[in-house]
């Protein structure tokens, strides 16, 4: 067994290191800059763990970006020195953010920590990021991270095991001994922990009748992220879709240059491939796997929000609800109500967070939703405490088979059930950052107006009139704690809305995000397109 060393290494404070929405993310290049990355580590080890780092356990893999293996090199180092007694790491470094989710939870880990930047692009001039999760497999909470955030601010050393060197790629055990206490590495299958998740909540039977050749033909597109060896395992291996079903599947360190993020942009080729109408069913996820697009036959665009409401119509179709029940449903602020309207349907509570997965997290574990989703491409269960790209692909064929119908079928039907949630979002990135606030600064004193709320809007046959003029607050019915200045609302009397908020996943600059959303129950205006429709409302206001 090898022996090694505790070095207290002297180190000083890097600016900046306060983790946003989902971790840590900066440019591969500043991770790179002497003592950045362990500083960095140290700093979540003590900040999140204190006192009890010693003996802790820990999950550690990512979504095969530029800079994975080395940082998972120092992240063991570190965790070694810091007394850290066991660290589960996927085969070459490889775990989905919902496969670490998984195995957190499935091995009782103390948490684990994930080097992704989701959808960012990767590569040497691109994102990296690291991001840690708590013991119930979720993001850790804002107290966590500004704990970390706090001790990068005046840390002076870390702990480091220079002679440690993980083999990433071998399956199985790796002892040590680290001034007198037992360390042990474990490389475990990337996919299979997850997996055996997937059949215990899917009817794996019934998907395999679906995707089998000359049945339902579905594409896959994995924008070369981390989901490569989970779909191509699950789809084609478990499920037996044909061969060439699961495309851009190999991980790469760059994605292949593009930019990793499943939505109509970005997932051009998917789109491109699905408007020729040969396949039925399309999905793509994003870098690590835990967002998700589904499209229908000639790409047939499903709404992130609709997916959601589409979903918790259903879920009685999914093995794994039909034995928990369904609890409750969820979804951030700027998400579109499609799912408030199924929620009132069906008797079931709907709460409203503010954006970020980890707002999800308590109601998970105090057992009050099921279900939740966000616009931004993310939907899951209280399966794990992460979104699932996959498991919503395969929710999505499980609704397929349970309806009969096609993907646009199950849309029309919806609509004409519930009246469609028009939705769409403007996204202006890379913007000053300081102009940014002021327009933010701006649109606060408009909200603060007592005259805002009253006015009215005319355009064509449409008037609109502001009900509710504020900047979202959170009161998390869980543990009382306050989240202020969550996104600036305008809401209208029909429930119409326009939100402003500035993201908190950028790597740099400023990005303004501009959410409209209409309803309607004219029926005539279902195949009509989100952009269209809310274009008139945005010439409006
Ligand atoms: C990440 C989080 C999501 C969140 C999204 C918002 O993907 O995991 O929960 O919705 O960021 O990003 P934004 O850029 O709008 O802050
Ligand atoms: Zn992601």
């Amino acid at each position: 067994m090898k022996e090694l060393k505790i070095e207290r290494v002297p180190t000083t404070p890097f600016d900046g290191q306060k983790p946003g929405t989902s971790g840590l993310r900066k440019k591969v290049k500043i991770f790179q800059s002497p003592g950045y990355t362990e500083n960095f580590v140290q700093a979540t080890l003590t900040g999140a763990l204190g006192d009890k780092v010693k003996g802790s356990t820990l999950v550690v893999g990512g979504d095969g970006r530029y800079f994975l293996r080395d940082s998972i090199q120092i992240i063991a180092r570190i965790a070694a020195a810091n007394g850290v007694s066991k660290l589960f790491i996927g085969q070459g470094g490889i775990l989905s953010t919902p496969a670490v989710s998984c195995i957190i939870r499935k091995y009782k880990t103390t948490g684990g920590i994930i080097c992704t930047a989701s959808h960012n692009p990767g590569g040497p001039t691109e994102d990296f990021g690291i991001k840690y999760n708590i013991e119930n497999g979720g993001p850790a909470p804002e107290n966590v991270t500004s704990a970390i955030y706090k001790v990068t601010q005046t840390i002076n050393e870390y702990y480091y095991c220079s002679n440690l060197d993980v083999d990433l790629d071998n399956l199985g055990e790796q002892s040590f001994k680290v001034d007198g206490h037992d360390f042990s590495i474990y490389i475990i299958d990337s996919v299979q922990d997850y997996l055996e998740l997937m059949k215990e909540i899917f009817d794996f039977e019934a998907l395999k009748s679906v995707v089998r050749p000359g049945g339902l033909k579905i594409l896959i597109n994995c924008l070369n992220g981390v989901t490569g060896p989970y779909a191509k395992r699950i789809f084609e291996v478990e499920l037996g879709a044909p061969p060439s079903s699961v495309v851009n599947c190999v991980p790469l360190n760059d994605f292949g240059g593009h930019h990793p993020d499943p939505n109509l942009t970005y997932a051009k080729d998917l789109v491109d491939a699905m408007a020729k109408g040969e396949h039925g069913f399309g999905a793509a996820f994003d870098g690590d796997g835990d967002r998700n697009m589904i499209l229908g036959q000639e790409a047939f665009f499903v709404t992130p929000n609709d997916s959601l409401a589409v979903l918790a119509n259903n879920l009685e179709c999914i093995p794994y609800f039909k034995r928990t029940g369904v609890k409750g449903f969820a979804r951030s602020m700027p998400t579109a109500g499609a799912l408030d309207r199924v929620a009132r349907a069906k008797h079931q509570k709907c709460f409203e967070t503010p954006t970020g997965w980890k707002f999800f997290g308590n109601l998970m574990d105090a057992g009050w939703i099921s279900l939740c989703g966000e616009e931004s491409f993310g939907t899951g269960s209280d399966h794990i405490r992460e979104k699932d790209g996959i498991w919503a692909a395969l929710a999505w064929l499980s609704v397929i088979k349970y309806t009969n119908k096609s993907v646009r079928l199950i849309l029309m039907d919806h609509w004409r059930q519930y009246g469609r949630n028009f939705f769409t979002r403007y996204d202006y990135e890379n913007c000053e950052t300081e102009p940014a606030n002021t327009m933010m600064n701006k649109l606060q004193e408009l909200v603060d107006d007592p005259s805002t709320v009253g006015k009215s809007f005319t355009s064509g046959s449409k008037t609109y009139t502001v009900k509710i003029a504020d900047n979202f607050r959170y009161c998390d019915p869980v543990d009382g704690s306050i989240s202020e200045n969550q996104g600036i609302r305008i809401i209208f009397t029909d429930d119409s809305r326009i939100i402003y908020r500035l993201s908190g996943t950028g790597s740099s600059g400023a990005t303004i995000r501009v959410y409209i959303e209409g309803y309607e129950n004219d029926s005539t205006t279902f195949g009509k397109d989100s952009q269209v429709i809310s274009g008139d409302n945005l010439k409006t206001v």
